[in-house]
């Protein structure tokens, strides 16, 4: 009887244990899978911020757009990062709506709201995933939807796609900018930024310096030999946008998930969905290509 006991309290706590271990299964397979803590990078970015970076951030959107009154227009930022770009928007009149999955990078947005617009009834900041129906449903559609940079971080670039294409109000606008598919080039970068993401904070920079020297010297290189100072273009990198090289350096490498898309693709993606393009710009290499896509307002409801 004792024994039977016994055997019995074994079967049962072994049972505890294997129900133990399935409750933490997907909590361990969820650890596991890496992602770049973007947070953190724009809150470091947000200490170097001024008015001149503002100032730039809001004419590169206003010249892509075609656009420098936003006056009268809901404006979605997807995936908002630091805010600039919904500062940006803000300023030139729009009425803002911004959202990112990172509490850190939704701190960041509100910190800038709170610092340039307090109390400002026309700039809402909020936390949600752009792969998250629910939440996307219960904030409506927008005259401009902009997500730049940010679908291709997301782990499903498609259905992150499809989804901000549903957020577009009628004749509305969609500003996206997407990683260039360089090919087998960015199969290595994705395989760079997958070790960057799962290597130990610590030892993060025996990926990072590497691929910072791998990613500039050649420019360098090349300032120097023209006869110039060897930080000629890195001072003006990322002027256009008011971002800092540096910081682009950390995201580039960190940026995981990472998925990208040939140009045509993308259009090809949208036209079935009632977009027509207006505007392409091309980037080759790493960067981002860039499109501006306006819905039909004929086409049926998505
Ligand atoms: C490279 S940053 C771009 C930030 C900003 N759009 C800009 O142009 O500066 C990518 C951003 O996408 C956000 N992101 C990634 N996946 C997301 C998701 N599923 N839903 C919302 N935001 C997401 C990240 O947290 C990050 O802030």
């Amino acid at each position: 009887m004792a024994a039977e006991s016994t055997s019995d309290r074994r079967a049962s706590d072994i049972a505890a244990h294997r129900r133990r271990l399935d409750a933490a299964l997907p909590r361990r397979r969820q650890a596991k899978k890496p992602a770049f803590p973007f947070g953190a990078n724009w809150r470091r970015f947000l200490a170097t911020l001024s008015e001149e970076r503002i100032v730039r951030a809001q004419r590169s959107l206003a010249e892509f757009l075609g656009d420098g009154h936003l006056e009268g227009r809901s404006f979605l930022d997807v995936g908002c990062g630091s805010g600039l770009f919904s500062l940006a928007a803000r300023r030139l009149g729009a009425r803002v709506y911004s959202f990112d999955c990172d509490p850190e990078c939704v701190a960041c947005a509100r910190d800038l709201r709170q610092r340039y617009f307090p109390d400002d009834p026309r700039w809402t900041v909020e936390q949600g995933s752009v792969l998250d129906a629910e939440f996307l449903e219960g904030i409506g559609t927008f005259d401009i939807v902009y997500a730049w940079g940010v679908l291709h971080h997301t782990g499903d670039m498609w259905r992150a796609m499809e989804a901000v294409a549903s957020r577009v109000a009628r004749g509305g606008t969609l500003y996206l900018a997407i990683y260039n598919d360089q090919g087998w080039a960015s199969r290595v970068w994705r395989c760079v930024k997958r070790c960057y993401c799962l290597a130990p904070r610590g030892l993060r920079w025996v990926i990072l310096i590497p691929a910072a020297i791998r990613l500039w010297a050649p420019t360098m290189l090349k300032d120097l030999v023209r006869h110039r100072c060897a930080l000629a273009t890195w001072r003006r990198c990322g002027e256009e946008r008011g971002m800092s090289p540096w910081h682009d350096i950390v995201d580039w490498v960190g940026g995981y998930p990472f998925e990208c898309a040939r140009p045509d693709a993308v259009q090809a993606f949208y036209v079935e969905r009632g977009f027509t393009l207006e505007r392409l710009r091309i980037r080759t290499g790493r960067g981002c290509n860039e499109y501006l896509l306006r819905h039909s307002a004929s086409h049926a409801l998505r």
